[in-house]
């Protein structure tokens, strides 16, 4: 016998207290989503429904009017159905009622997203990929006890990243915990995945990290090219806990020390501005000093390490204090440590710990002598 009300639907078992619900996007079935359930949680039961509603032929859960537009009549009526489904399936398959995350995709994330708005008792988390806002509710639920994480695409030709923002905003509103991770926008042409992945993130544990480890990053550093292979690049570090750590830190501006604080290793990369062998000025010193910290940042990045650069500081009293001589300049700063939740940071800096995207390649290259736009 089918659970009422019913719903064309797969079940699978687990072996856990958690069930994920698995909810579609238009044109999918209650199939598609199994294996994604199945990664994401091996040991939850997995429950899936099939939309009601056919768009062309195509399942969804809800009627929309147009592309985006939703008929939110219809859309209250689905969301009530889904939940009634939900926990007519908990008794049916004898899962915990109290202990469903919602995985939805698209169409299916917008539905899970409406019960978290509507019936915010149904689910206790919620994982939302490429989702709207489905409405905004009369009465302002109590999501205090949600957690809900949205994925979302910075060149989402559908949901425009401000779209995103909003419901991410919506349900803090409404007290949920909300973590948003956007997928960095398609590269102009196809590039290496380590390249393109790599960003600065701000929030880490502030758990210290092996000097094995801390050193992989500067070998990365000293395999960069550099004019005449002279290397002008040198790196001063403190590790934290150590006698130095307190006059690197204090060199940061305090916009930097909130987050800052919970590295593992504070660096600061100089160069030298004069060739070792002849003491002639070098004119690519800092582009060459940049080349070993990029190398620096990315070998970071690869061993899942927090590398992020930092211009907010105190230059000279660096110079001062970490008797840096003047042939050399002071270039950048650089925190590293493990990464840590997003929670930890400050609520201004929370809603900016994302991958930043970059201009349009076009404007940045000439093909030829240089042409101002
Ligand atoms: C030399 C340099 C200086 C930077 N200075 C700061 C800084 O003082 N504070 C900060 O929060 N981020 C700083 N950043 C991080 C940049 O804002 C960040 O790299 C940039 O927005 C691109 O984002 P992504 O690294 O996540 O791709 C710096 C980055 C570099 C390379």
């Amino acid at each position: 016998m089918r659970p009422q009300p019913d719903f064309i639907h797969e079940f699978v078992p687990g072996s856990s207290e958690r069930t994920l619900l698995l909810l579609h996007g238009t044109g999918g079935n209650e199939r598609d989503l199994i294996p994604l359930g199945r990664e994401l949680d091996p040991n939850a039961a997995l429950l899936s429904p099939r939309g009601k509603v056919l768009e062309n032929g195509m399942p969804r859960f809800f009627r929309r009017l147009a592309e985006g537009v939703f008929d939110l009549e219809d859309l209250k009526y689905r969301t009530h159905e889904l939940a009634d489904f939900v926990t007519a399936a908990a008794q049916h398959y004898g899962f915990a009622s109290d202990n469903v995350v919602a995985v939805g995709y698209s169409n299916g994330a917008n539905i899970a997203a409406s019960m978290l708005l509507l019936l915010p008792e149904i689910l206790s988390a919620t994982i939302l990929f490429r989702a709207m806002v489905p409405l905004v509710p009369e009465t302002q639920p109590n999501l205090s006890a949600v957690r809900v994480w949205i994925g979302a695409g910075t060149y989402d030709p559908i949901i425009p990243t401000a779209e995103t923002k909003r419901l991410a905003e919506l349900l803090r509103g409404a007290g949920a915990d909300v973590t948003m991770r956007y997928f960095q926008g398609k590269p102009d042409h196809q590039i290496e995945s380590l390249l393109l992945d790599r960003w600065s993130p701000r929030a880490m544990s502030g758990e210290e990290i092996s000097r094995e480890e801390l050193m992989r990053l500067f070998e990365a550093a000293r395999w960069a090219p550099s004019s005449f292979n002279a290397q002008q690049w040198r790196a001063l570090y403190a590790r934290r806990g150590t006698e130095h750590w307190q006059t690197f830190f204090d060199l940061l501006v305090d916009a930097n020390k909130v987050w800052a604080k919970n590295a593992a290793v504070l660096v600061v990369f100089i160069s030298r501005k004069f060739f070792d062998h002849n003491d002639e000025p070098s004119v690519t010193h800092s582009y060459d000093a940049g080349a070993a910290w990029e190398n620096f940042a990315l070998q970071g990045f690869h061993q899942g390490l927090v590398v992020h650069g930092m211009e907010g500081f105190d230059y000279e009293r660096a110079r001062k204090e970490l008797r840096i001589p003047d042939e050399f300049q002071v270039e950048a700063m650089a925190a590293v440590g493990k990464p840590g939740r997003k929670e930890w940071l400050p609520e201004k800096l929370q809603a900016r710990e994302s991958p930043n995207d970059r201009r349009k390649l076009s404007d940045s290259i000439f093909e030829g002598p240089f042409r101002s736009r």
